[in-house]
């Protein structure tokens, strides 16, 4: 069995690429990378992400980490118009070892997942040249709120979390982005926040987010089926209270997410 919440299946693959473009918006006005060279990238699963900073930075050249052979296959086939200027290694980031050295990091989703991520970003700090930046995005799950009273995503949320806890992650990384990176000696650090606040006063946003977090929610269920965590009857459940949300006239649906920009 996988120890990753999300599993490496072809489904999977195309959801980190659909979340890309989605949540696009609510993160990329905090990543500034222009007059960078060399961008190190760390947990880049099929390089999503990484094609949108080729996209958005035509100066960067990005290698990008991973540690599952599965992700960089995939990335490979999805950046193969950009072989001339990304570099896909296979590496444990808790044991990153580089010849070359960086002017930007890029972490987004990936510490979340991660033991030690402490280990990961002095690892990463011994990476960088002078001046470099780094910017972070991760998860903040305990910041989830949403009206009505919904138990049956209540319960499997709670699963959810556990399992990740289990694999050794942290769903709530995010709150922790200042400590690490003074930990590991960076300066100049910047916490921000992104996410959603919504309710019917933006009815059309509410059901697209909504519809986005279910498949956010069912990327885990392969995993949690597996390890008998969950059943098939309150994934089901779970969908049907976020349909309710939705039809709800006082509904609330809210997450932050934490961005960490800083510079060593
Ligand atoms: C949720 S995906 C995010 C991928 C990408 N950053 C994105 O936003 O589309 C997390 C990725 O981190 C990778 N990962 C987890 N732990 C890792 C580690 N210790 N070293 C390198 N990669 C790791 C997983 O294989 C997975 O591809």
């Amino acid at each position: 069995m996988v120890k990753y919440l999300h599993g490496y299946d072809s489904r999977e693959q195309q959801r980190l690429i659909d979340q890309a473009g989605f949540l696009a918006p609510l993160i990329f006005p905090s990543v500034d990378f222009f007059g960078c060279k060399k961008l190190l990238e760390i947990g880049s699963g099929v390089g999503a992400q990484t094609a949108v900073l080729l996209g958005l930075f035509p100066d960067l050249q990005i290698t990008s980490v991973d540690f599952s052979e599965t992700q960089l296959a995939k990335a490979a086939e999805n950046l193969k118009g950009f072989s001339d200027r990304v570099t896909l290694v296979c590496q444990d980031a808790e044991k990153l070892q580089l010849e070359e050295r960086f002017d930007a990091v890029f972490i987004c989703w990936a510490l979340e997942h991660i033991t030690d991520p402490q280990t990961v970003m002095k690892r990463v700090r011994e990476h960088l040249l002078p001046g470099a930046k780094i910017h972070i995005t991760e998860v903040f799950n305990s910041t989830f709120y949403y009206q009505p009273e919904s138990p049956a995503l209540a319960y499997y949320y709670r699963v959810y979390n556990e399992q990740q806890i289990g694999f050794g992650g942290n769903p709530d990384v995010g709150s922790q982005l200042g400590n690490l990176l003074t930990h590991a000696g960076f300066r100049d650090i910047k916490i921000s926040h992104g996410g959603f606040h919504l309710d019917q006063s933006q009815a059309e946003e509410l059901g697209r987010f909504i519809a986005f977090w279910k498949i956010l929610m069912k990327s885990g269920a392969p995993g949690l089926l597996e390890s008998g965590a969950i059943s098939q009857f309150e994934i089901d459940a779970m969908e049907s209270d976020l349909d309710r949300i939705l039809a709800d006239e006082n509904a609330v649906f809210f997450y932050q997410f934490v961005h960490a920009n800083a510079t060593v």
